[in-house]
């Protein structure tokens, strides 16, 4: 069965269509995109039906990496669907956290740089406020995390 995995951060266009992006583009560089379905979205709908913010797709593009999804607020059918849910940040873990009904929920909830050996459980900023070195960063940051989590869900048993 194929593992469903969904990247979550506040508004859908900057981080979590990224990192949608970036997985998507490792698993078909590993020839390992048959075994999952990824999707990304937003805690907050503010940008609901936009493409991702331009700067997060031109920078993505510099890299050879194009940033399709469409921004959608997380709804309760994510947290019963979806296998693996990916925080980008610790304010919208706890609003994914606080958004479910369950510990088996709970638990599926995951911070994304929970393997990340520079700074294991930190938040990926959000660049939305700064300027284009703050897209390049983040580009990188998650970039750089993306095969650990690859890795991880491919040696899971469930
Ligand atoms: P993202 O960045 O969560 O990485 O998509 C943001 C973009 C827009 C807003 C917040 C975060 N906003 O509130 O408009």
């Amino acid at each position: 069965m194929k593992k469903r995995v969904l990247f979550i951060c506040l508004g859908n266009i900057c981080r979590s269509p990224l990192a949608e992006a970036l997985f998507i583009h490792r698993i078909k560089e590993r020839g390992l995109e048959h075994h999952f379905e990824v999707d990304s979205c937003g805690t907050n709908g503010f940008h609901n039906g936009e493409q991702a913010d331009e700067r997060t797709r031109k920078n993505a593009q510099k890299h050879g990496v194009v940033v399709p999804s469409i921004s959608r607020q997380l709804t309760y059918g994510d947290v019963l669907d979806f296998d693996c849910l990916i925080t980008m940040a610790s304010d919208v873990h706890f609003q994914v956290q606080r958004f479910c009904e369950s510990d088996d929920q709970r638990n599926k909830v995951h911070l994304f740089r929970k393997f990340d050996v520079l700074a294991p459980d930190s938040n990926v900023p959000d660049p939305w406020y700064g300027g284009d070195d703050g897209f390049e960063d983040v580009f990188h940051i998650i970039k750089n995390n993306i095969d650990p989590w690859i890795d991880h869900l491919m040696n899971q048993d469930t």
